[in-house]
């Protein structure tokens, strides 16, 4: 299994903080947000992993992570030109990937949960890991039936469909290529991830599991904060 960093993006939610570098850099305690993603792919035992970062931010990334020879990994930089969609990461990464299923997470993406067990067992398909929330019309949103199996996922519903968003680690086999090439732009231009998940859901090949820990998205000023706390309290900050 393949393992790709998504930390594309201008970070305009988070303006001023990313004028001069990327939200993905920024500090959540003691280090970059990036780190965290970074950890949940490599506790999965994942040894490859593409970043890709927007053109004007891969040198920070490079200064950051290097070749990942001290951690033990291999890193590959791509460059998404415009945030066009988290699904065009698998179009970005197509070489990268190669035969290999692939895990895919997102830079801003904070996860208390080890999902170090999925990682490894993934054999086929899609598998997306739900998360339930107070505000789930800012996510892509799953509905489950009786039996607890995925009906439809649905990216910003406007109307209540449940109130378990669907987090930023996706875990496919090595279809996602070919089924994010055939993708059309949604109607805020991009590939949507959401798509990916329903050609698989279509096929009955997607799983979903529950994330039991905190999940942040540290992509807003709150969010931003929520994370710095969380993690300041789990390194033990004399401060709180
Ligand atoms: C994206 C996805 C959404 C997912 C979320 C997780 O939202 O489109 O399905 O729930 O990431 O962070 P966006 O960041 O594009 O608003």
């Amino acid at each position: 299994m393949k393992g790709i960093i998504l930390a594309g993006g201008s970070g305009t939610r988070l303006s001023p903080l990313t004028k001069v570098t990327s939200k993905q850099l920024l500090p959540i305690y003691n280090k970059p947000m990036i780190y965290y993603p970074l950890q949940t792919l490599i506790a999965g035992g994942i040894k490859e992993v593409l970043i890709i970062t927007a053109p004007e931010r891969a040198g920070d990334f490079l200064r950051f992570l290097g070749s990942g020879k001290e951690l033990g990994i291999k890193f590959t930089y791509e460059i998404q030109d415009k945030p066009e969609g988290i699904a065009q990461a698998f179009i970005i990464g197509e070489n990268f990937i190669g035969d290999d299923d692939v895990a895919l997470i997102l830079g801003d993406n904070i996860f208390e949960d080890d999902f170090s067990e999925d990682i490894k067992n993934f054999k086929t398909g899609g598998h997306v890991f739900a998360k339930q929330v107070d505000d789930p019309e800012r996510f892509g949103v799953v509905a489950f039936d009786g039996n607890n199996r995925a009906t439809k996922i649905v990216e910003k519903p406007k109307e209540f469909l449940s109130d378990f968003a669907v987090t930023g680690l996706y875990l496919y086999d090595n279809r996602v290529v070919e089924i994010a090439k055939n993708l059309k732009p949604s109607e805020r231009g991009e590939l949507e991830i959401t798509d990916v998940n329903n050609v698989y859901l279509e096929k009955g090949e997607l799983t979903v599991s529950t994330v039991e820990g905190a999940w942040l998205d540290a992509g807003t000023f709150d969010s931003l904060l929520e994370a710095n706390l969380l993690i300041a309290r789990k390194e033990g900050s004399s401060i709180l």
